[in-house]
């Protein structure tokens, strides 16, 4: 089964669901990738700072799915910040992805206090041309560091990746995006477990109507939304649950009552604390 695709402002596309590996243990991601790339997922969230990229090459290479049907997203962080360190840190996370390129490269954080998002934009800007990323983007940007990147650079990024979860849902930061084709990636959708979500009666009681879990119905309402999501989970039972997505759809009345449940309510670091 495929799962629909996102068109990104530069003309590529992106899976909208995938799966992530952050907190999946480095012993064993190949074997959770590999779960991931047997159901049918196509897009895998990583990062450098997770430190399992190696285990997500291993499993791309063993899988023997070309590549070109694969959409593989990794990240700068924050200590490689800089123009001379975001070009080694692209070329260490290529060499433990064992690729050439991946299709998404992204600022971790924006970290502010360290003044080096602008430059080390510019250079994922080279790394873009050089063709080590087919697509760039940022995560954990708010409003004034989008506006900034905006002002003082080149290309708009494609995506903004942020915490967002039905309590926490940055209204202002995805209409920002919205308004500047930035597609929104939502991560922590499902909170990270950090809060009763999928045991509230709201989701209880929908996901009976459909005949689907609290998790299913939480991440159909981020489908729905538009955003492109990658769950995380450490059990091939709950990676196949979170890909079973596509044969049901919220109503309007549901859809509306999961987005009222807003309240401010981050459960990850604050971006503008970002160090
Ligand atoms: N850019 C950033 O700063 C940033 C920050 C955080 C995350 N991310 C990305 O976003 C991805 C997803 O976010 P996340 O991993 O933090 O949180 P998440 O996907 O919202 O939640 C993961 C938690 O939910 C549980 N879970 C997964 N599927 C479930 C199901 N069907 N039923 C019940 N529980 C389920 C998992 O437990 P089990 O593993 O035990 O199943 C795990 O405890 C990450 O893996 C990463 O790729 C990015």
């Amino acid at each position: 089964m495929t799962t629909p695709a996102i068109t990104l402002s530069d003309g590529h596309s992106i899976p909208q669901l995938g799966l992530g590996v952050f907190k999946v243990d480095p012993a064993e991601t190949e074997r959770i990738v590999t779960d991931a790339l047997e159901i049918g997922y196509r897009h895998i969230d990583a990062a450098a700072i997770y430190g399992n990229e190696e285990g997500v090459g291993r499993a791309i290479a063993a899988s023997g799915i070309p590549r070109d049907e694969l959409f593989i997203t990794t990240k700068l962080y924050n200590t490689d910040q800089g123009t001379e360190l975001a070009h080694a840190a692209i070329a260490t996370s290529l060499e433990k992805l064992g690729l050439d390129h991946v299709d998404l490269y992204l600022i971790h954080w924006p970290a502010p206090s360290r003044d080096l998002y602008v430059q080390s934009w510019r250079a994922l800007e080279a790394i873009q041309r050089a063709g080590q990323a087919t697509s760039i983007g940022v995560s954990n940007f708010l409003v004034p560091h989008l506006t900034r990147l905006l002002a003082e650079t080149e290309v708009v990024p494609v995506v903004n990746q942020i915490e967002l979860h039905p309590y926490h849902q940055q209204p202002e930061v995805t209409a920002f995006g919205a308004s500047h084709q930035i597609a929104t990636e939502a991560w922590g959708p499902l909170g990270q477990g950090k809060y009763p979500l999928l045991e509230m009666p709201l989701i209880v009681s929908v996901a009976a109507a459909h005949e689907k879990s609290s998790a299913q119905v939480v991440l159909r309402w981020h489908i729905q939304q538009g955003h492109i999501v990658f769950p995380k989970s450490n059990s091939r039972a709950r990676i196949a649950e979170n890909f079973d997505l596509f044969d049901f759809e919220l109503t309007d009345e549901e859809q509306s009552s999961i987005t009222a449940l807003e309240r401010a309510g981050r459960v990850g670091g604050d971006p503008n604390d970002s160090k």
